[in-house]
């Protein structure tokens, strides 16, 4: 059977992503066929694209993500049936594509309250913002957070789930349209970060304290600066490098008040089957318990890939961008 899949195979810009027709063989032992109905577009892809991560080999189809409906089964499957909805997430890449054979292991079924495309779109930045508000630092009550880029699809699940815990949240934003979104996520605070002195601003809203943790998704450009607003033992969260990769740092910088930094990467978090069950679990539950509220994504034609990276890179995602194969 053939499908189609977009192929990269030379690091570059958005039009090194070529639709093309990939051959797909039966899926094996434990292993299912699924069509896909919605692509998550992730920003790794287009770190993936350009080459700033060299780990996906060329030639190969990028995607980290997707939701689909199961149309085979290989031997020894049981936790799937042809025709289940179901999701998967992987650093193993190949979402990028109509259909993909998949380690089932990977795959989990979707519950019906949710559509494809919102599913989409949420399953990937709710994972994450489980893993950044219950592992990287533990949100709790009446603490003030600092969230950058707040109105980003990651960090506008991340503003709800920390207010869900109780915490005052700060956001920083690039406009007035962005500070809008993040204050009907739940942000406190605003700071205006390209016109503002972020770190001044978050020295007077926390009357010289500074805040409990940074949750950090734009790398070189505020890296530095979030270190200046932290309290004592205060957890700098860098989870993403939207701006460009962080400078080195000295561990002394640290030692000023006794702070921590973190880089924590999703997939090593959902290794084994139950990490990945604690996430899923938790993460339907968010949603039900209304928690976090699903993305409602744009969604674009498998075929316009390279346009949902330019939206990307261009700062100018709403918060969720799906792709979305000819059935
Ligand atoms: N560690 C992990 O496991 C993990 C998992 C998922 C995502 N991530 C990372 O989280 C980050 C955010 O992902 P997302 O899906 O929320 O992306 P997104 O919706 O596109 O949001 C990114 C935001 O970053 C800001 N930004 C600052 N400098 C930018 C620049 N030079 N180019 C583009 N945007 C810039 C923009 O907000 P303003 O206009 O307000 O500045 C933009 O809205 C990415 O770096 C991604 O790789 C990490």
């Amino acid at each position: 059977m053939r499908t189609d899949a977009i192929v990269l195979s030379r690091h570059g810009g958005p039009k090194e992503l070529v639709l093309v027709q990939v051959e797909l063989a039966e899926p094996g032992p434990g292993e299912i066929l699924l069509r896909h109905a919605a692509i998550n577009v992730n920003f790794h892809d287009t770190y993936v694209r350009t080459g700033q991560y060299r780990t996906l080999a060329l030639p190969g189809i990028p995607g980290l993500d997707a939701v689909g409906v199961v149309e085979a089964v290989g031997p020894g499957v049981t936790h799937l049936a042809v025709g289940d909805r179901a999701a998967w997430i992987s650093g193993a890449y190949g979402g990028y594509a109509a259909r993909r054979i998949l380690n089932a292991d990977l795959a989990f079924r979707l519950p019906d309250g949710i559509g494809d495309a919102q599913a989409a779109a949420s399953l990937m930045k709710t994972f994450t913002v489980r893993m950044l508000v219950k592992d990287s630092h533990r949100v709790q009550a009446g603490q003030t957070v600092l969230v950058h880029a707040a109105a980003g699809g990651v960090s506008q699940l991340l503003c709800q789930w920390c207010k869900a815990l109780g915490a005052r949240v700060i956001g920083t934003v690039s406009s007035e349209a962005k500070a809008e979104v993040a204050r009907a996520c739940g942000a406190d605070e605003i700071i205006f970060y390209r016109s503002e002195d972020f770190v001044a601003r978050v020295d007077a809203l926390t009357d010289g304290a500074g805040v409990a943790a940074v949750y950090d998704s734009v790398g070189r450009d505020t890296f530095a600066g979030s270190l200046r607003c932290l309290d004592y033992s205060g957890t700098l969260v860098n989870f993403g490098q939207s701006s460009g990769p962080v400078e080195p740092f000295r561990p002394s910088d640290l030692a000023v008040r006794s702070l921590s930094v973190t880089r924590p990467i999703l997939f090593h978090k959902i290794r084994t089957p139950e990490q990945l069950r604690t996430y899923v679990d938790e993460t339907f539950d968010a949603f039900d318990r209304g928690v976090v509220r699903p993305i409602d994504p744009d969604i674009l034609p498998l075929s316009r890939a390279a346009d949902a990276h330019r939206i990307l890179e261009a700062g100018e995602s709403r918060g969720g961008i799906v792709l979305a194969p000819d059935q």
